[in-house]
């Protein structure tokens, strides 16, 4: 009896979930995958790596609630060889929920990407996380991950005017720390963002040396992204989310999870149908039915 009622409210959270999935709007934009990259080292499946690699990733999806920055460390048993170090980063607009919604789909594409990897890394729209062995937390790395333009605009000086007023807005110090900066004029928006374990010091040379390397390198461009090791700058004429790349796998994804919600729902309604007949049964003939003891 017991069992039955467990399955059934077991049942019933599952559809709610479901449910609450449905309804739930998608958050594609802060989705969209930048980029991602894993260690060559693996670790062997079911040793305590593993188990101190899933506590780390852990601990970040629900930090993620809370904050839009936080740093991790499993000390090893044997000396240092052993620590596994985690980090995250959130864009700095990003609230409590939208924060954990993106860290937990970066780790969820980490898993596939980087299966029984040492390490990995991955960026989204709106979220990055990092973990491995090796120390990487408080150290200023300004190796180039990822570099996109769009297609150029040809000269047009006022265009340009704009562009490189939102570019010098995000590189340049105002003299206070800030790890998120966002900027406009006319139609160019721009985004800067360093991973929160730099120093402002070290924020600031890193998002210089970012977006120098983004107005020289994409020249004309209507749009540009550069991403560094530990920060990156970006901007975009016609709205930062207009860019119109790499929607479509984000789309696909999406539909593959409707299907597969509508599909568990599907299931767990006929289990509670179910269970539903044989309590309504049972009520109808009380202990006249004769299978539920018949067996024992
Ligand atoms: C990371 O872990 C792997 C596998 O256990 C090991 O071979 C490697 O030396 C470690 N690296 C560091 C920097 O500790
Ligand atoms: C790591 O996080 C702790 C608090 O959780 C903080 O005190 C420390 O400064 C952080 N370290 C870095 C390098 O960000």
């Amino acid at each position: 009896m017991s069992l039955t009622r467990n399955i059934t409210a077991t049942f019933f959270v599952f559809f709610l979930v479901n449910l609450s999935f449905f309804t739930s709007p998608s958050s594609s934009a802060t989705d969209t995958f930048i980029y991602g990259g894993c260690s060559q080292l693996k670790f062997p499946p079911g040793s305590p790596y593993e188990m101190k690699l899933n506590s780390i990733l852990a601990s970040v999806v629900n930090s993620a609630m809370l904050t839009t920055y936080n740093n991790f460390t499993v000390p090893g048993s044997s000396g240092t060889a052993d620590t596994l170090y985690g980090v995250f980063q959130c864009r700095g607009d990003l609230s409590g929920n939208d924060c954990a919604q993106c860290v937990a789909r970066a780790i969820s594409q980490l898993g596939t990407l980087c299966l029984d990897a040492c390490g990995g890394a991955l960026q989204l729209d709106g979220c990055f996380v990092k973990y491995d062995n090796a120390t990487f937390l408080g150290v200023e790395d300004k190796t180039v991950v990822m570099k996109k333009c769009g297609p150029s605009i040809g000269y047009d000086s006022e265009g340009l005017t704009r562009r490189d007023a939102v570019l010098a807005y995000l590189g340049t110090s105002d003299g206070s720390s800030r790890p998120f900066r966002v900027s406009g004029a006319g139609n160019v928006q721009g985004v800067a963002q360093c991973v929160g374990d730099l120093s402002p010091s070290e924020c600031q040379d890193c998002l210089s040396d970012a977006v120098g390397q983004l107005r020289a390198g994409c020249g004309t461009s209507t749009w540009g992204d550069l991403f560094l090791a530990k920060c990156y700058a970006r901007y975009s004429e016609g709205g930062y989310h207009s860019q119109g790349h790499d929607h479509n796998d984000d789309d696909d994804d999406d539909d593959l999870d409707r299907t597969l919600a509508i599909l568990i729902g599907i299931i767990a309604a006929v289990a509670l149908l179910v269970v539903f007949l044989s309590y309504f049964r049972k009520y109808l003939c009380g202990d006249e039915c004769g299978d539920e003891k018949g067996g024992k």
